[in-house]
C-alpha cells in the first residue's frame, strides 16, 4: 500500500501549481475504507492564500464524505517532505494517521511517522 500511496502522490505532485516557488509537492490521503485521495499545492499571486497539497487531499476526501483516515503520503523534491505546521494541524482535526514520506526524484522511502509525533499537543477546542 505503501507504493500504491507514494505512486499516486507523485501522479498528482506533476499537477502542482507552483508558478511562484517551483516546488511542487504532491500528497495522497488513504481513508479507513480504503479509498484514495490526491492533492498537489496551489499557488497564487497573493502568495498568502497557497494551499498546500495536504489541506488539498483532506478537503477533497472530507468533502466527499470521508473523516477517518490511515495515512497520507507526501513527496516532493529532497528528503524533508514533513508536512507544514499548519498542515500537522489541520490533518490532526480528524485524528492520528501514519505520515509517510518520500523524496519525488527517485520515491525512496524517507521516514514513516505517526502524526502525533510530528504534533504533540494538537490545539482541539
Ligand atoms: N507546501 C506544501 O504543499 N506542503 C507542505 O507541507 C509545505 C509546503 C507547498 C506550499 C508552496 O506552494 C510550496 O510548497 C513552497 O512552500
Amino acid at each position: 500500500m505503501t507504493k500504491k500511496l507514494l505512486a499516486a502522490a507523485k501522479t498528482a505532485q506533476r499537477r502542482a501549481y507552483a508558478p511562484y516557488s517551483k516546488f511542487s509537492v504532491g500528497a495522497a490521503l488513504l481513508t479507513k475504507s480504503g479509498a484514495i485521495y490526491t492533492g498537489c499545492n496551489v499557488e497564487n499571486a497573493s502568495y498568502g492564500l497557497t494551499i498546500c497539497a495536504e489541506r488539498v487531499a483532506i478537503t477533497k476526501a472530507v468533502s466527499e464524505g470521508h473523516r477517518k483516515f490511515q495515512a497520507i503520503a507526501i513527496v516532493c523534491p529532497g528528503t524533508q517532505p514533513t508536512p507544514c505546521g499548519a498542515c500537522r494541524q489541520f490533518l490532526a482535526e480528524f485524528g492520528d494517521l501514519i505520515v509517510i514520506y518520500a523524496d519525488s526524484r527517485n520515491l525512496r522511502l524517507n521516514q514513516t511517522y505517526r502524526l502525533a509525533e510530528l504534533l504533540p499537543h494538537a490545539f482541539e477546542l
